[in-house]
């Protein structure tokens, strides 16, 4: 390939990369919410900021090469004193005068307007809570608890509480808001805003072990009266299995290490180790994302975990293929019941 042959390559590729195709679904260019179009804004004016500051210093490096040879500016000669205006302008004043204007516009305009709501105004808390390699959620004042899908009305003006339950993960969801840390031992908080109902992909942006990469989540945003109806359900304890299979299955589940670690409320299965199972059937995914929640990729998932998130404290088990049927039989009817 010729060199121009590779920049126009790379100059498609660029733009590719800009446009934010294929990834729209988790791209910070298509914000759905106030608090990310400021981010979105900032991130584009900093992009033409730098883009003429390379530009310039690109142009006066090419100057410099081209007058190797000789001593003094274009069209000014020798004159000193305007060299060192020069290098002092371009050196100290603008980069300064640059980095302060990015500093209040950034620091105190966009983090103040992307912040958690302040106590009196909040109209709704969530908490989160980031585990190796999976995100649990709660909702205060109800028993919903459910893992990797948060559900949100729209409209409305989220105090997302963010905590870790082992070592520091991001909670980032690109098109509502810019990410936020989870810290072990302290609380941190940040507005969680959809302007329209809809699913939005978002992703740990901590490198925090082994499954990083696997430890994604969305958030669905839906009316609030629907948004209502769904809490409600999701607090209920979990429905008596419909099926012969799925009544063995619960025993093989709480018969074995299943139970040590997962909560299906309104059994005798209360481990706090992975996510809440009590109306996993509800879910789109399993293990954060990383399994679509379909039959056959369910019993995948269970009979060998390992294979699919390598590192994850989910083991698996040694039962017979009989036991593994039942139990995912059992999982797949952990829906809202009738
Ligand atoms: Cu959690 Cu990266």
């Amino acid at each position: 390939m010729t060199c121009r042959r590779y920049g126009v390559v790379a100059l498609a590729a660029a733009l590719v990369a800009l446009s934010g195709c294929g990834s729209e679904e988790q791209s910070p260019l298509h914000p759905e919410s106030h608090p990310a179009r400021l981010v979105e804004r900032l991130w584009w004016w900093m992009l033409g900021g730098a883009g003429i500051i390379f530009a310039g210093s690109v142009a006066f490096l090419v100057v410099a090469y081209l007058r190797r040879n000789r001593s003094g500016l274009p069209f000014f000669g020798e004159r000193e004193g305007l060299a060192t205006t020069l290098v002092v302008a371009f050196g100290i004043v603008i980069p300064v005068a640059t980095l302060a204007v990015l500093f209040t516009i950034s620091n105190i305009y966009v983090i103040a307007k992307t912040d958690a709501p302040s106590a009196g105004s909040t109209q709704m808390r969530i908490e989160v809570v980031g585990h190796q390699w999976w995100w649990e959620v709660r909702y205060p004042g109800s028993d919903a608890v459910t893992a990797n899908e948060l559900h949100i009305p729209t409209g409305t003006s989220i105090d997302l509480v963010v905590h870790t339950a082992d070592v520091i993960h991001s909670f980032w969801v690109p098109r509502l808001n810019r990410k936020i840390d989870t810290i072990p031992g302290q609380d941190n908080h940040i507005l969680l805003y959809a302007g329209k109902p809809g699913r939005y992909r978002g992703q740990c942006a901590e490198y925090c072990g082994l499954q990083h990469a696997h430890m994604a989540m969305y958030v669905f945003a839906q009316p609030p009266a629907q948004f209502r109806a769904w809490l409600a359900k999701e607090a209920a304890p979990a429905p008596a299995p419909q099926s012969e299979l799925g009544r063995r299955g619960e025993d093989v589940f709480l018969s074995n290490a299943c139970a040590g670690c997962h909560t299906i409320r309104g059994t005798s299965a209360q481990g706090k180790i992975g996510p809440d199972l009590t109306h996993v059937a509800e879910r789109t995914t399993l293990a954060a994302l990383t399994v679509p929640n379909r039959p056959a990729d369910l019993v995948r998932w269970i009979r060998d975990p390992q294979h699919f998130k390598p590192g994850t404290k989910m083991p698996g088990l040694e039962l017979s293929d009989a036991d593994f049927d039942a139990l995912a039989q059992y999982l797949q009817e952990l829906g809202f019941g009738q």
